[in-house]
């Protein structure tokens, strides 16, 4: 029993694809379905990412598609592999629960394109999964487009997100030029424009490596060479233990519109991407393995059906085996739970799930039993995973209620979605107004919809825009710090914070006051 369990959770892979709107993840992850036989025709999740569900329309759309989390988790066999790709939105779909969502995977891709080299969101993005010292994998994509060069691309992986990075192949010219990689790994060349096992150029007899036909006699060869001699002589040393830790990024050159690189990519990856690892809970590391089973919850999308205000709670399963019916404990109340629904998330369909083992993500009905962070586990001991760390709001809205007589159902729901994770609250202290915080709008979207629609209460928001975030400890504050570029508030915990309106505000606030010690608990501006 132990022993299928452990081969079942040995074939598990769990990651998300990190990247900058625009850097090719939608079209990387279409085609990683397609070796998978997850999806039939290029264009299914691309269909659904031109939904433009991040607007107003989002909770129509949300109806229209009865679920529309389907494109959330994803999951293929490949090579006898079980892959899980969590999906981080980006543009205005970015919110806590992208950050989240790092916090179930056990290793993260980050597609970067060429041209435009490490941008804003993907530097946030790898700084959570930095956090939490996991194996980073780099894509750079669009190689059939004239970009940076392969050695600036390289450069400022390691100077912009102080990694080191490991070449698994080199590009062999770029846009118009581009013949295709060197595989360092397989020690063969891999053509561009040429299909089937003739892509591949093996070392001739001399051991050397091969030179493509249309580059006989090139500059463009010789450099290759060059730049290949300079990696190997100046280059970082290959470390799977440093890999596993997340401190050396193994760096692909492809590009996933023409699917070249893809394949390639993907085997290196299942060959060194980690299967779950154990996790720290209140009890000590909870094995992957073990019998019990575990998982935490790291997002609920709510409102799928107004009418039956029903949620769905993501678990991560992080031990044991789910069998549909089984019968868990919620560790925060200590209240038992019967998991009979469930639901599986696949890139086509959405389909009933009655068996998944750690590395899988499963759906829960939820009518209100779930909040973020939570632990269910069949265990006696009914530990709890580490908590999730709360991420620093960028965006925030003064909030009221429209009618003020509703002030009873305004104060349940905000703190009831508060606590849920939603949204983060913020207490000016001069006028004891409510402010709200989010990293992306859409957070206020599912806020005002959701009081609407399950508090019954309008709300009135009022934009103030984006703020960067400080706490202070609170024996130094006191109410004269407060200014309109530095506004004092508390957080739900009562601890104190500034929101500055710039950069320079703080800066000033800092020459100031060089007393009061700021914090940002995540760095990830
Ligand atoms: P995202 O999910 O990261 O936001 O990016 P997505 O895959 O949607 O790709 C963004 C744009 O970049 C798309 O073009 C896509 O076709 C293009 N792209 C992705 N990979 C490559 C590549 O390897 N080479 C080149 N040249 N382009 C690539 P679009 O014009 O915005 O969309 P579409 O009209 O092609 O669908």
């Amino acid at each position: 029993m132990v022993d299928t369990l452990q081969e079942e959770v040995g074939s598990r892979r769990t990651f998300a694809i990190i990247s900058h709107p625009d850097a090719g993840k939608t079209t990387l992850t279409e085609k990683l379905l397609l070796f998978g036989g997850a999806i039939r025709d290029a264009g299914t999740v691309k269909a659904r990412k031109t939904g433009k569900y991040a607007t107003s329309d989002w909770m129509e759309i949300e109806k229209q598609r009865g679920i529309s989390v389907t494109s959330s988790v994803m999951q293929f066999d490949y090579s006898g592999f079980r892959v899980n790709i969590l999906d981080t939105p980006g543009h205005q779909d970015f919110s806590e629960d992208t950050y989240r969502t790092l916090m179930a995977v056990d290793s993260a891709v980050m597609i970067v394109d060429s041209a435009k080299g490490i941008e804003d969101q993907t530097i946030k993005l790898f700084k959570v999964c930095r956090m939490r010292g996991i194996p980073i994998f780099t894509f750079f994509n669009k190689l059939d487009r004239q970009g940076k060069t392969p050695l600036e691309l390289l450069a400022e992986l390691e100077e912009v997100l102080g990694i080191e990075s490991y070449p698994m192949n080199w590009p062999i010219g770029m846009g118009k030029d581009f013949v295709g990689i060197y595989d360092r790994f397989h020690n063969r060349i891999e053509q561009f424009k040429s299909e089937g096992d003739e892509r591949f150029l093996p070392l001739n007899e001399d051991g050397e490596l091969a030179v493509p036909h249309e580059l006989k006699n090139s500059p463009l060869y010789e450099q290759t060479l060059e730049e290949i001699m300079l990696l190997t002589e100046a280059g970082n040393q290959f470390s799977e233990e440093k890999i596993a830790k997340g401190e050396l990024s193994p760096v692909f050159f492809g590009s996933a519109l023409t699917t070249f690189g893809v394949q390639t990519f993907l085997d290196a990856y299942l060959k060194f991407a980690p299967a779950p690892q154990p996790r720290n809970a209140t009890s000590g590391e909870v094995n992957p393995v073990s019998n019990d089973f575990s998982g935490f919850i790291f997002k609920i999308q709510a409102n799928m059906n107004p009418k039956h205000r029903d949620r769905i709670a993501f678990l991560r399963i992080c031990s044991g085996k789910f069998e549909r019916g089984m019968s868990v404990f919620l560790s925060r109340t200590g209240k038992p739970i019967n998991l009979s629904s469930s639901t599986q998330f696949l890139a086509d369909d959405r389909a009933t799930v009655n068996e998944a083992v750690s590395g899988d993500i499963i759906g829960l009905y939820d009518t209100g039993n779930y909040q973020i962070g939570d632990t269910i586990t069949t265990s006696k001991e009914m530990y709890q995973f580490e908590r999730l760390p709360q991420f620093t709001p960028e965006l925030f809205v003064r909030v009221t209620a429209k009618n003020v007589m509703k002030q009873k159902h305004f104060h349940k729901g905000i703190h009831q979605l508060v606590q849920e994770g939603a949204i983060q609250l913020f207490k000016t202290v001069r006028m004891e107004e409510y402010l709200l915080g989010a990293v992306g709008q859409l957070q206020f979207e599912v806020f005002e919809h959701r009081m609407r629609n399950e508090y019954n209460v309008e709300v009135i928001m009022e934009r103030i825009g984006s703020k960067i975030t400080r706490w202070a400890e609170d024996e130094k504050v006191d109410e004269s710090l407060h200014s309109s570029r530095s506004i004092l508030v508390k957080d739900r915990y009562d601890k104190y914070a500034f929101l500055f309106e710039n950069e320079f505000a703080l800066r000033w606030f800092n020459d100031k006051n060089p007393d009061v010690k700021l914090y940002n608990p995540m760095d990830l501006r």
